[in-house]
């Protein structure tokens, strides 16, 4: 990995050489507090606005209207950060503006969505998510860390550790998938990847947990919809990640667009001060999301952008992203009264806690080094980092007769699909700095191993100007291609066909009613499957899909997700057997949309067990169970789990083993999961829950003890009262491949 080796600048910057109280040994809250004293109540305001980048910083001064006004707020030290504006001159610019011209030369924060890399490309975090590979992780958001840091930005929106149990909501590309206990550990490790052991280092960067909270709960999984769920699941589903979160040292939290309960999470003090701030000790500062402080006005919360002002910040919203409310309002709402100016100080000395902590008080250009940008940007370790990623990423969904892997010298192989020669859709959504077509397709994967092979794109799915303001536009109609294409097939040894969703298919704003394969696709695998059944499908997607059919008659299925700017590299290694996949959902694949929300860690209901008439818990016209559970994944290796063993003679530390063989030759990694359940509780308790899991790697025959112990962190929920309590009984204990298969037993707790 690349370690910066240059010694840290020792600038001092204009803020201490104006200001001899300002002593760079004074700790950084009597800095802060010396700094504060300083500060009129229009500056502090000032720190909590955020604009966005509005204009050319190396051309000339915008003259009138908003961006002048802008333009003049950052002279003015009115502007506390800025997003958007990225590349090394355009930081330095904007920096410097406010750093010479403002009185106090305070530095500004530059933020981006850095979700899965800078231009460099990594996986989708959802797909990410299903390599449950930590350590791999981290590392892949340090590259993104280094990209961004290279061109002057110091903190990502990210990472999303928002839970959803609805495909339909297009965000679900973007976080960890279903489950709290997982979201929690990827939360840390994308964190730890950000900000690294030393945030003021120039290669590491704020990261920012979003969104709070609930978001991911939309109803019906509806863009910007309200979320409305009890406090169990509030509790014990969509907080621990950010718990969590706040653990792992985040610098920064992002509250969301919805209503949580009939209050806007963006005016709720009681999540963001009283939970978030006071039980957390968060010390960080909250940025609202995009003007979703001038949101709580359409909401029906706050009556004008005035008294909107007034509510984000007693709620704890601590900056204000691009609503102007703020800096509109505050000022004048401190003066009536209406507002504390303690909060409006609690809210600066958390800013300003973390730009010290970046560095940007010792030097307000840390990050604005020409050289390194040249140097850093699709920097060779990155690539192949986006390449280990995206390897471990990939889900075996079905390999029924052993189609896969190919051998090296295999003949006859046709690849069919729109998807397959794409070089934009793999980068996936939520990748504003990515240039387009950067990404390796599949077919140029494959031409790594093989030429002789033959590609017919067959009928056009997407349209190729697709981007991240407007939907796909999707052929539904136009099946030119398809005769080619299934007589290729016919007369092939073996059919790849890449099919999925194009990259900006999911995201925000990219809710779906229906999960399918969009277009002709599935009409095409019809078609060539009734003239040649040895098809292996590799499958694109940003969220789980309803294929049905295809899981019944496809033999081989392998998830390969949104890979990122190595995925046809990726894909090839594993079609090829260079690498056996390893990867397990972290998403409940549905049958049907009708079963959303569907997850594996649900309640059993009064009437779970089948009967002889209809009275149970069941639809007509569809089974319970999902297509793929959560936790599913093949590999080319064969795992038998045997000797479950259970010690619960110390109760603080019930140890929990199984022995793992690998029964064939080949070599695999398998997770390994471990899921608890509390059969009677004070309040019902989900059938099983993911409590422990290791990756581990097995030759061929080899056998491997993994051992877990849970302690009162794995048997405890927060009850009615949201405390957390670890009740006495009995509990049950599952570890296995995945959601639904394991060895089991159980214990009592006194
Ligand atoms: C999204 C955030 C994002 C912000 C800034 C909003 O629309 O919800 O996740 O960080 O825009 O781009």
């Amino acid at each position: 990995m690349y370690t910066i080796i240059t010694p840290k600048k020792i600038l001092v910057s204009l803020l201490f050489v104006c200001s001899p109280l300002l002593k760079a040994q004074d700790s950084f809250e009597q800095q802060i507090n010396t700094l504060l004293a300083k500060m009129t109540l229009e500056e502090k305001v000032g720190q909590m606005n955020q604009y966005n980048g509005f204009y050319d910083a190396t051309g000339p001064a915008p003259q009138g209207g908003n961006a002048a006004q802008k333009y003049e707020h950052l002279k003015k030290g009115w502007v506390g950060s800025m997003l958007n504006v990225r590349g090394v001159e355009e930081v330095r610019k904007i920096q410097e503006l406010v750093v010479k011209e403002s009185r106090l030369g305070i530095p500004m924060i530059f933020g981006f969505d850095v979700i899965h890399g800078y231009k460099t490309q990594s996986p989708i975090p959802l797909a990410e998510a299903a390599s449950w590979d930590l350590e791999a992780i981290q590392k892949s958001a340090s590259i993104a860390a280094n990209e961004a840091s290279a061109v002057g930005l110091n903190w990502a929106f990210a990472p999303m550790i928002d839970i959803s149990r609805d495909a339909r909501w297009g965000r679900v590309m973007e976080g960890a998938g279903e489950d709290p206990y997982l979201g929690a550990k990827v939360a840390e490790a994308r964190i730890n990847g950000f900000q690294g052991d030393d945030l003021s280092a120039p290669n590491t960067i704020a990261a920012c947990a979003k969104h709070f909270v609930a978001y991911g709960f939309s109803e019906a999984g509806r863009e910007y919809n309200t979320t409305d769920i009890g406090t169990n699941t509030l509790f014990n589903i969509a907080l621990p990640p950010f718990e969590a979160a706040v653990a792992a040292d985040v610098k920064t939290v992002m509250n969301g667009f919805n209503v949580l309960n009939g209050i806007p999470v963006t005016g709720s003090s009681y999540l963001q001060r009283d939970i978030l701030k006071d039980k957390w000790g968060f010390e960080g500062y909250v940025i609202s999301d995009w003007s979703s402080i001038g949101e709580l006005v359409p909401h029906g919360h706050a009556e004008n952008l005035k008294q909107a002002a007034e509510f984000g910040a007693k709620a704890g919203s601590d900056m204000d992203m691009e609503s102007k409310a703020y800096i509109t309002h505050l000022a004048e709402n401190v003066r009536e009264g209406k507002v504390d100016e303690g909060l409006v100080d609690d809210a600066v000395r958390r800013i300003l806690r973390v730009k010290f902590e970046l560095g940007l008080f010792e030097d307000p250009y840390l990050y604005c080094n020409e050289e390194r940008e040249k140097e850093r940007l699709f920097h060779e370790d990155h690539m192949q980092g986006a390449l280990e990623m995206a390897k471990k990423s990939m889900v075996l969904l079905k390999n029924d007769g052993n189609l896969l892997p190919l051998k090296k010298d295999q003949k006859g192989i046709v690849v069919i699909g729109d998807l397959a020669d794409d070089k934009n859709s793999p980068l996936g959504s939520w990748r504003l700095a990515s240039d387009d077509n950067t990404a390796v397709s599949v077919v140029e994967g494959l031409q790594t191993y093989t030429n002789a092979f033959k590609f017919v794109q067959g009928p056009k799915v997407f349209d190729d100007d697709a981007s991240f303001l407007q939907h796909v536009i999707i052929n539904t109609t136009d099946s030119s291609g398809m005769e080619e294409a299934v007589a290729a097939a016919k007369m092939a040894e073996v059919v790849i066909m890449v099919v999925g969703e194009h990259g900006f298919m999911s995201g925000e704003a990219r809710s779906r009613t229906k999960i399918d394969l969009p277009g002709l696709q599935h009409d095409l695998l019809k078609a060539v499957y009734a003239v040649n059944k040895n098809i292996i499908m590799v499958l694109m997607n940003g969220r789980p899909l309803t294929i049905n059919w295809e899981a019944e008659y496809i033999p081989t299925i392998l998830e390969a997700w949104q890979l990122g700017s190595q995925s046809g590299n990726a894909v090839a290694q594993v079609l090829f057997g260079d690498y056996n996949p390893s990867g397990k959902l972290p998403m409940t694949f549905p049958r049907s949309v009708g079963q959303v929300p569907i997850y594996y860690n649900h309640f059993s209901t009064g009437r779970a067990e089948k009967e002889p008439n209809v009275f149970w818990s069941h639809y007509a016209d569809e089974e319970n169970s999902p297509l793929y559970p959560f936790g599913f994944g093949l590999s080319y290796s064969k795992f038998r789990y045997s000797d479950f063993n259970l010690d619960s003679s110390d109760a603080t530390q019930i140890k929990v083993s199984v022995k793992v063989t690998n029964s064939s030759t080949v070599e695999g990694e398998e997770v390994v999961q471990l899921y608890v359940n509390d059969p009677y509780a004070s309040i019902v308790r989900p059938v099983k829950e993911l409590k422990g899991f290791k990756k581990i790697s097995l030759e061929g025959g080899a056998s491997q003890t993994v051992s877990f112990t849970l302690t009162d962190r794995e048997l405890g929920f927060y009850n009615s009262k949201h405390e957390w309590v670890v009740e006495p009984g009995k509990f049950n204990v599952m570890v296995g491949t995945n959601s639904q298969e394991g060895l089991s037993g159980s214990f009592e707790r006194q």
